[in-house]
């Protein structure tokens, strides 16, 4: 049998990442990360003082950059040259750098095999700005999960508060609203809906509601395709 491929695009704070990990385990399938990778290039970057403002410093450096995924307990990993980053790709600054590393075309090209790689080998809901778009873009089921600004910066508040990462609710909004404007409007994989994603508006409060309702969507659509 063939693998599965979902893919979920849409802006932070959407609830991609919580609503996809919880899709995986309800199918029995993997919960790919993909904007771990981007961050985990950001976080590369500022290591070796790299700025924001000249982020193209960082490709003759690509090359020193080894990245592996594992699968631990059932929770992605992502290895920076031998090492697990953990939690520390979450930082609000990191986000910056995730953004700043993720328009240049270097940087998308780098990490290209190896999210195909995973596609490949598992049945994935894989969640990122170009997945439906770029990456799986014969992928089954293809959902653009959007929310309000205010919906967004108070899940990503409440995120980071829970990692023990303190971020002003302000600070968290601003940034959020520069960074996808940066994303959306990049010349490379722009984070825009593929032109046959279902759009899904999860500004729902309660969790359990905002999955019902998109493991429903996902499995109408899948249903759909195997009778086409
Ligand atoms: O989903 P996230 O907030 O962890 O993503 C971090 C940044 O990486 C975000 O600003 C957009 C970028 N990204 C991307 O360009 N393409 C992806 N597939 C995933 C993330």
């Amino acid at each position: 049998m063939s693998h599965i491929q979902i893919a979920i695009d849409g802006p932070s704070g959407a609830g991609k990442s919580s609503l996809s990990k919880a899709v995986a385990k309800a199918m029995g399938i993997i919960y790919v990360d993909t904007g771990a990778l981007y961050r985990t290039v950001g976080y590369f970057a500022r290591s070796r003082g790299i700025t924001l403002d000249d982020m193209s410093a960082l490709v003759p450096l690509l090359g020193e950059i080894t990245i592996e995924v594992r699968y631990e307990n059932e929770v992605q990993c992502v290895y920076l040259n031998g090492e697990n980053l953990g939690d520390r790709i979450r930082e609000n600054e990191i986000s910056m750098y995730a953004s700043g590393v993720s328009a240049i075309p270097e940087v998308r090209a780098f990490l290209l095999d190896t999210q195909k790689d995973i596609a490949n080998k598992n049945s994935v809901i894989m969640d990122g700005r170009d997945i439906g778009t770029v990456i799986l873009p014969n992928a089954d089921v293809k959902i653009f999960l959007t929310a309000s600004n205010e919906v967004r910066a108070r899940r990503r508040v409440k995120e980071l508060a829970e990692k023990g990462m303190p971020v002003s609710y302000e600070e968290v909004l601003a940034d959020m609203i520069q960074r996808d404007e940066q994303d959306r409007s990049r010349d490379i994989a722009p984070a825009i809906a593929a032109p046959d994603a279902i759009h899904f508006d999860n500004s729902y409060e309660g969790f359990d509601e905002a999955l019902n309702a998109l493991l429903s969507v996902i499995q109408n659509a899948l249903q759909k395709e195997s009778r086409s």
